[in-house]
């Protein structure tokens, strides 16, 4: 028996998961769980996946081609989100190694907190809220705290992709107009169903009222927003990044808000995350959340099933469902 137990792959998670995604295991893997620890070193999760042979990651965890390559058994990485862009995939497919990602499950999830924020921002209620809880509501007044009209607006979509169209559905029921961008246009179908136009980044970056991000990150993506283009946005637009905080060129885009050439912004996400921006948290007109896009309860359980789910497949032969790079033998 006890050699039986021997043979199993070793399938490490670097976090404890939510939800019952870890009994998929049982009798299956010898299974290693690390306690969580926010933001690791490499050196970390180096010491977390060194001797695995497939590991669940959280996108807190730098899997770089370093790390990778002083894993000699390592056959797959299962990643508890959407995003890759923690882990070098290249490094993977040249070492043959799969990685996987949990897509859909959290489309909808991470839609809903775009929202909140561009509502949030648009309709200042976290300033409301910070007025009320400090004891400085005096009592209604007709130009209290003004924020903008969504009606009529145009909704600029950065990264048109499951998450983008999911934002893009939401917009009719703010009488929200919307027009996006992305490197390959959407068929024709697609976009009537959106009613949604397409535009070039540039021009997006105009027209829109409200800007909101949702491209992966890439070498090419990374400060897609740099200062020139926060500064082509139009005078009193919004800016919601709900994708990864590089995207965005933070000092720029604080001071973009400082001069008031911006009407607000709406992050969940940072440039050096958890850091933020020097004078960014002094701003009253920004709506600041931890990265919680798919925090709400079914989609992490969902994403933690999903992600162990074909780390399991990979270790017993078979091909994952949702693999973003396909290692050896898959
Ligand atoms: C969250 O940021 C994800 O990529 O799932």
């Amino acid at each position: 028996m006890r050699e039986k137990l021997a043979s199993r792959p070793l399938m490490i998670l670097t976090s404890a998961l939510p939800g019952e995604a870890a009994s998929l295991c049982e009798h299956r893997v010898r299974l290693r769980v690390f306690k969580a620890r926010g933001r690791r070193t490499e050196e970390e999760v180096l010491h977390c996946l060194s001797r695995a042979d497939g590991a669940v990651t959280l996108l807190t965890d730098p899997v770089t081609a370093s790390v990778l390559s002083r894993c000699p058994h390592l056959k797959v990485v299962s990643n508890v989100a959407v995003g890759t862009d923690n882990i070098d995939l290249e490094a993977a497919a040249r070492l043959g190694i799969t990685v996987t990602h949990t897509p859909d499950v959290l489309t909808e999830a991470t839609a809903d907190l775009a929202w909140a924020l561009i509502l949030g921002v648009a309709r200042r209620v976290s300033e409301g809220d910070r007025m009320v809880r400090a004891g400085r509501f005096k009592g209604w007044s007709l130009a209290l705290l003004l924020g903008m009209d969504l009606r009529g607006k145009t909704l600029g979509i950065v990264g048109m992709g499951r998450i983008g169209q999911a934002v893009a559905r939401r917009a009719p029921a703010f009488g929200m107009r919307v027009a996006y961008t992305q490197r390959h246009r959407l068929p024709d179908s697609v976009e009537a169903s959106l009613n949604a136009r397409f535009a070039a980044l540039d021009d997006l970056i105009g027209a829109a009222d409200v800007l909101t991000l949702h491209s992966p990150l890439k070498t090419e993506t990374r400060h897609l927003l740099g200062a020139e283009r926060l500064a082509a946005m139009k005078p009193g637009a919004l800016l919601i990044n709900t994708g990864r905080g590089p995207l965005v060129d933070e000092e720029a885009l604080v001071a973009r808000l400082q001069s008031g050439h911006l009407g607000g912004a709406g992050l969940d996400v940072y440039e050096r995350e958890p850091l933020l921006a020097p004078g960014l948290r002094r701003l009253p007109n920004v709506l600041l959340l931890p990265h919680l896009g798919s925090a709400a309860r079914e989609t992490r359980e969902a994403m933690a099933r999903m992600a162990v789910a074909d780390c399991l497949a990979v270790l017993e032969g078979h091909p994952p469902e949702h693999a973003v790079a396909v290692g050896k033998g898959q």
